[in-house]
């Protein structure tokens, strides 16, 4: 069935980001070559992503990031030759990434960054119209608890990106056996209402928005107990078998195991070369 495409923006939900990172959020961290060497080799994630899609590190991909931040997100991937832009609705947030850009173009050894940040809701951002090849969000849609909010913004994405490109949406596991207390407690991160995301769920948002394909990847397998308070005695522990679960073996569990230990879900939606919605 086809949805309707009414476009709402500047939501509720948007307007409580900007309130919330006026003043602090993604502070700009200080950088250093071994930084720049990180980048360069990407984040565990990243590799994943790149790996499923089939997109190459070093090649001068496009990617548009919505709700960047402080642009931890696009820095890895504009470090490696991809020219990014970021959306995000807070300009506070956006002066804190540019500078993160000038940053870690101070410490470039090759050409500078390609980062082009722009202030906007998502919804209201005009895309080039030859579009992107990969476009992602990390930790952004669980805010939007309304469903047919989340299809506007996940068919955005997909408007956004070129025939046969991908679309990529990362959101905390709503499964995982710390959830509950880490909401009730408030551990890590802002305390922006969330909805719970299951695999299944992710899966049928990106094919009702028109996406085809859908991979949901479990990601950070224990990544709870990097938020979860106790003695040094406790911590250490947590932080073993945290490392312990990094090591990438996640087809030895079974899949109902993951459900209740990965971190986030990362989904991976391809934008068919005919756009089936736009017919
Ligand atoms: C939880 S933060 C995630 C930031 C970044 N993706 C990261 O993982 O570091 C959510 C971000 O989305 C932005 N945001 C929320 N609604 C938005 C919208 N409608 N359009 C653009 N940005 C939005 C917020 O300002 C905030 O910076």
């Amino acid at each position: 069935m086809k949805k309707k495409q009414s476009v709402i923006s500047d939501s509720v939900v948007t307007d409580t980001w900007r309130r919330e990172l006026k003043e602090s959020g993604y502070e700009t961290p200080k950088i250093s070559r071994w930084d720049y060497i990180k980048f360069k080799l990407l984040t565990r994630a990243w590799r994943r992503i790149l790996r499923h899609t089939r997109l190459r590190r070093c090649r001068s991909h496009r990617a548009l990031e919505f709700g960047c931040g402080g642009g931890a997100h696009i820095v890895p991937l504009a470090v490696n030759g991809w020219a990014c832009t970021g959306i995000d609705c807070s300009p506070e947030v956006l002066s804190r990434a540019q500078q993160y850009v000038k940053r870690v173009n101070e410490v470039c050894v090759g050409p500078k960054i390609d980062i082009t940040l722009k202030c906007a809701d998502f919804l209201n951002y005009k895309p080039p119209s030859e579009g992107f090849d990969l476009t992602f969000q990390f930790g952004v849609l669980e805010h939007f608890l309304d469903s047919e909010e989340r299809f506007q913004y996940v068919r955005k994405m997909l408007d956004c990106t070129r025939p046969g490109g991908f679309i990529v949406s990362a959101v905390p596991n709503g499964c995982h056996v710390l959830r509950r207390e880490q909401r009730e407690k408030g551990l890590g991160g802002y305390n922006i209402p969330e909805i719970d995301y299951t695999p299944e769920m992710i899966i049928h948002e990106m094919e009702q928005a028109g996406g085809c394909k859908v991979k949901v990847l479990p990601h950070d397998l224990f990544g709870y107990l990097k938020v979860k308070d106790g003695s040094a005695w406790q911590l250490r522990t947590n932080r073993i078998l945290y490392l312990l679960g990094q090591i990438p073996l996640p087809k030895l569990f079974p899949f109902r195991f993951v459900k209740r230990h990965a971190y986030w879900w990362i989904a991976i939606a391809k934008k068919p070369v005919i756009d089936n919605l736009a017919l």
